[in-house]
């Protein structure tokens, strides 16, 4: 039953609290249907704590459904959202028919989210969530109670140690349909999935588990990641072939992995190149920071070889994590992941398990030759500053497609060349520009002085 379930309840016949029963009174009367209901659920509930045994164990054996989620699942979040949105959908529809709306309780929690547009702006809005607390609502005609509870006393390490409380709700049915339970998980986690389609998830571990980080993010088509010709096919060819041989390593009991190094100069594109591949194949993205306080070998390993589904792990500069072997932060925190632990973590992999790791630095050279053999990376890319053609794509990518009504097509034209020319001049005398600078230097100027500015860029 879609959200305006409990609306429709609620609106239903007005008229016939004449009902001969009181149940019948309470079931059709929209002003007493909630509080008598609840009166209902309550001296059932008073009766199975308080009467006789044998009614209490009825009661449960027959009448009551539970069910225990804690904040570790995805599930957790999902299903107070789907709360926190039927009762949006209820009060608009209650503010209209004079009914109290569903949430019985006045312990709301509040979740303020961010969006951000494209272009750029962003609008903040709150969300009225059940509290910790109990609550009741009724769900495809059967009443159910909600317990947020908060534990404060085991805590769970969260990011950058923060610690998080744990936290369970608890659903109990007055019902013996267990089939709502599943039903009613599915459209919380379809309305939860349903912001996510075409966006870029990126997770962050959590503790030993992952979770998603901030909102969905708008995919960047693949095309706008310039790279030198061919380097985009050859990796996305290379993963697809792997994606596609499944079986072949299972019937040759080969882990099922792949691993990708990225490396390069900064702003050359590697971190905006795996973010659109990933969002090019559907794939989410798992941020793994070695460095991170409380992060251990047994701990990488679990979130290495428990990373959700259809996700590429990826490890930014590589290289900073493991420089001097041991890490120290400002503050003299170490950090505990050793490289034998995190070679350890990238082989460990479940078999049978999809694990695809993309890892980036700006300095190869300085990477263990144990961490690049084959079977921890298979395919190693070079990512480096704007050859001559990149820059030229990137110039059209800007001004082309008429966005610029001032010049003429073959005048841009002739400016690309000019820049291809001038990056392939400054090249001979090893001298180069990165993407990114010359991403910059094209948002700050028009076409003309872009090209005839750009002389200035580059470096030794
Ligand atoms: N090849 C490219 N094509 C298009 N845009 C690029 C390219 N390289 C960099 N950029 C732009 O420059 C910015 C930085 O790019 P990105 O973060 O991907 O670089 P990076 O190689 O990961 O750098 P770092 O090594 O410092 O992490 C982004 O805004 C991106 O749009
Ligand atoms: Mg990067």
């Amino acid at each position: 039953m879609p959200a305006g379930a409990l609306a429709d309840a609620a609106t239903s016949s007005a008229a016939s609290s004449t009902g001969s029963s009181l149940l019948s009174f309470v079931g059709d009367n929209p002003y007493f249907q909630a509080g008598f209901g609840l009166l209902g659920v309550g001296a059932a509930m008073g009766i199975a704590r308080s009467g006789s045994i044998w009614g209490a164990t009825l009661l449960r054996r027959r009448m009551l459904v539970s069910l225990e989620i804690d904040n570790r699942d995805r599930a957790y979040e999902w299903f107070l959202a789907w709360m926190a949105h039927r009762a949006n959908a209820n009060n608009a529809a209650a503010s209209m028919s004079r009914s109290a709306p569903w949430i019985r309780s006045h312990e709301l929690s509040v979740e303020t989210m961010i969006e951000r547009r494209p272009n750029g702006s962003s609008s903040v809005f709150f969300q009225l969530v059940a509290g910790p607390g109990t609550h009741w609502f009724k769900y495809k005609g059967a009443w159910m109670q909600v317990k947020r509870a908060r534990e404060t006393r085991s805590m769970m390490g969260g990011q950058a140690g923060m610690a998080v409380p744990w936290e369970t709700v608890t659903l109990t049915a007055l019902s013996r349909d267990r089939a709502l339970f599943p039903e009613l998980l599915a459209e919380a986690r379809d309305l939860g999935m349903q912001g996510q389609e075409g966006k870029l998830v990126i997770h962050t571990a959590w503790g030993t588990e992952w979770r998603p980080f901030g909102k969905p993010r708008r995919k960047r088509p693949i095309q706008s990641v310039v790279l030198e010709p061919g380097m985009a096919e050859k990796i996305e060819t290379d993963l697809k072939a792997f994606l596609a041989r499944r079986q072949w390593y299972a019937d040759r009991g080969i882990p099922y992995r792949r691993g990708y190094l990225l490396h390069g100069p900064p702003g050359s594109g590697k971190t905006s190149f795996i973010q659109a591949l990933a969002g090019s194949l559907s794939y989410d993205i798992c941020l793994l920071n070695l460095s991170e306080r409380g992060l251990a070998d047994d701990k990488l390993n679990h979130l290495l070889s428990n990373a959700p589904e259809r996700s590429f792990v990826l490890i930014e500069d590589v290289d900073a994590a493991f420089n001097k072997r041991v890490q120290t932060t400002a503050d003299g925190y170490q950090s505990s992941v050793t490289f034998s632990g995190f070679l350890n973590a990238i082989d460990g992999v479940v078999s049978g398990e999809e694990r695809i790791l993309f890892m980036t630095t700006n300095h190869v050279e300085l990477l263990d030759p144990a961490l690049i053999r084959p079977g921890r990376v298979d395919l190693s890319a070079l990512i480096d500053n704007a050859s001559p053609i990149q820059a030229r794509r990137l110039f059209e990518q800007f001004y082309g497609g008429g966005s610029n009504d001032d010049i003429s097509p073959s005048e841009l034209e002739i400016l690309a060349d000019n820049l291809h020319n001038i990056v392939a001049e400054k090249m001979k005398n090893g001298q180069s520009v990165s993407m990114a600078a010359l991403q910059g230097h094209f948002i700050r100027n028009q076409p003309r002085d872009a090209v005839s500015g750009s002389w200035d860029l580059f470096r030794a």
